[in-house]
């Protein structure tokens, strides 16, 4: 890793607020409180040590505008945690509407995401993009933390492309459903020019 991208992973201070922080509500009480919360479904991609890794996550909050910062919580027993804990550079990808297959991919154990039928590049840094998505971000890790069962993974974000300005894929009451126009629209950045008469 190079020395301007070293990430920290940093002692976790104790919880904000003192209580009983092992007497939380269950995984799938939580689950439950949160179907009804619509979340954008975003790809997290790297090059991994044996080829591009990549994995569907809806963790992906954006963190700070000065410094440009998102983040994403991957659980600790995700194998692509264990690719891209390492990584000097990954991607974020947001997907859009006409790509639940996709998000289903990657979210697949056990085949090779990056297999056809998925189309992918190699982007900056030759981080692996998936084909026709909504927008890119190009991050180096910033902070790695672990939290409970999952790793919140802050990456400084370093480069930005957008697609064409679709409708969106989001996770809501645990289904993969489009939102917003399904074809590109007219006018916005990416939009291939209108035909002329
Ligand atoms: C819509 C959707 C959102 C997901 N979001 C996350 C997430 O934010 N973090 C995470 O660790 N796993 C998330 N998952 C689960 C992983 O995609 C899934 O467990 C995957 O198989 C892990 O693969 P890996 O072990 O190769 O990393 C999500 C799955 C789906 C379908």
């Amino acid at each position: 890793m190079s020395p301007h991208h070293s990430t920290t992973e940093v002692d976790v201070p104790p919880p904000v607020r003192a209580g009983n922080h092992g007497l939380t509500v269950d995984g799938s009480a939580l689950r439950s409180a949160l179907r009804p919360h619509a979340a954008g479904v975003a790809v997290l991609t790297a090059a991994g040590a044996a080829g591009p890794v990549g994995v569907t996550v809806t963790s992906l909050t954006s963190v700070s505008a000065t410094p440009a910062l998102i983040s994403v919580a991957l659980a600790t027993v995700s194998n692509t945690w264990a690719e891209i804990r390492d990584c000097d550079w990954f991607g974020v990808q947001l997907l859009g509407a006409d790509q639940a297959a996709v998000a289903q991919r990657f979210a697949t154990r056990g085949i090779d995401r990056f297999a056809r039928p998925t189309g992918w590049h190699l982007g900056p840094h030759g981080v692996p993009l998936i084909d026709a998505c909504q927008s890119w971000m190009i991050c180096s890790p910033y902070r790695q933390v672990e939290l409970g069962d999952h790793h919140l993974m802050v990456g400084a974000v370093e480069h930005v492309e957008l697609g064409a300005p679709t409708g969106s894929l989001v996770h809501l009451h645990g289904s993969l459903e489009p939102v917003g126009p399904a074809r590109p629209v007219a006018d916005g950045p990416g939009a291939r020019p209108a035909r002329r008469p």
